[in-house]
């Protein structure tokens, strides 16, 4: 295929918000999205959606992108779109890829949280099976240098074999940021499937991104390959965004620019460059790759599934009091964490 005459035509939907009250309240990450597609052939941006006229019309303007659209539905059918970016929150993600998947369309670009529910998980995989929609998600930072250099270095058998990774992340949550370092936690072991999960939740009020939110959260979890993980969402670790202690040594991750290496024989400081655009394109890039014949990418669904399900496996701990084993069994239709909110309001 020639890419430059016959690029993927694609539909954002979810372009961010115009106005923002609060840290907590939007990135506006489809602004990003319209910057790093400005800078790649592979696709053209070719319209918005947004249910907002007043974030449409700000996110236009700036982007010059030539239509807008209030429906999704409506920009399914007068578009016909070869690609949906999906840029809204986790309740709509599943109804917006169905409905897309259905209309013809190809690739999906989804954000994380992925899934809104476990229910959701099993309607994906029929649903993939069915179609043959290819679904990308956006846990870019399996492209961030540092954390590819940090997995080399496991793979190398820098610190021996992996025992624990930890990772602490002030004032957030286990999905909005945590599912990002419960993604790398996987990719650090090469998608070693997980055993089990422990979770545990205080939630109170807290809404943001169309969401139930807990205020703290934490999760402990093991992988088949012998290694654990602990995710403190609501509290950072020290001066230390991730550590990764193995049987012979451990890596630290001061930030996303900045680690070391301690093993037997010393100390070694490193550094890489953070957040390049790059790192975006690396996703975009990703799905035009498959959707051109090349493999899966590990931001496919069928990896994908398995971070989403190991983070709402967090909740469902966090909801029964109980250890969840994997594959997870749950029915639950909702987002665990409203449920949470519901069953502390009865008890
Ligand atoms: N990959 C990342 O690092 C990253 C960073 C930030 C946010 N995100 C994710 O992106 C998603 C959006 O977050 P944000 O920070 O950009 O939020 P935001 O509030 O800035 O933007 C969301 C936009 O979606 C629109 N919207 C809501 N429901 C809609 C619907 N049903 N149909 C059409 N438009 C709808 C809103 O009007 C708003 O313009 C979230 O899932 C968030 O977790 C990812």
């Amino acid at each position: 295929m020639n890419r430059k005459q016959n690029p993927h035509r694609i539909a954002l939907v979810g372009v961010g918000k115009a106005q923002k009250d609060s840290p907590k309240d939007g990135c506006k990450i489809g602004y990003i999205h319209a910057e790093m597609l400005a800078r790649q052939a592979r696709g053209s941006l070719l319209a918005g959606v947004d249910i907002s006229e007043e974030n449409l019309q700000a996110w236009r303007e700036k982007f010059g992108v030539p239509q807008g659209f209030t429906s999704y539905e409506e920009m399914l059918r007068d578009l016909k779109p070869d690609v949906v970016a999906l840029a809204t929150y986790v309740g709509s993600h599943y109804p917006m890829i169905e409905a897309a998947a259905r209309a013809g369309v190809k690739g999906v670009f989804c954000e994380k949280p992925f899934l809104n529910s476990p229910a959701e998980i099993k309607k994906l995989r029929l649903l993939v099976a069915e179609t043959g929609v290819k679904i990308v998600v956006n846990h870019m930072r399996r492209y961030q240098p540092i954390f590819v250099h940090a997995k080399a270095l496991i793979d190398a058998g820098r610190i021996g074999t992996p025992a624990l990774m930890s990772a602490g992340i002030a004032d957030w949550d286990l999905s909005e940021w945590g599912a990002h370092w419960l993604d790398i936690f996987r990719f650090l072991n090469s998608d070693s499937p997980v055993q089990w999960a422990f979770g545990q939740t205080r939630t109170r009020d807290l809404r943001s991104f169309g969401h139930q939110m807990e205020e703290h959260g934490m999760g402990y979890f093991h992988f088949e390959n012998g290694c654990k993980a602990l995710l403190d969402g609501g509290s950072a670790i020290g001066s230390c965004c991730m550590q990764i202690n193995g049987s012979e040594g451990a890596i630290r991750l001061v930030d996303e620019g900045r680690g070391a290496l301690q093993t037997k024989d010393g100390f070694e400081e490193f550094t890489r460059p953070s957040y390049g655009p790059e790192v975006w394109l690396g996703v975009w890039n990703a799905l035009f790759d498959w959707m051109e014949g090349g493999p899966e990418p590990d931001l496919g669904a069928s990896n994908q599934l398995l971070t989403s399900e190991l983070n709402l496996a967090l909740y469902v701990s966090a909801l029964t009091g109980d250890r969840v084993d994997f594959p997870l069994a749950s029915d639950l239709d909702v987002w665990p964490v409203d449920a949470i909110a519901r069953k502390n309001q009865t008890t």
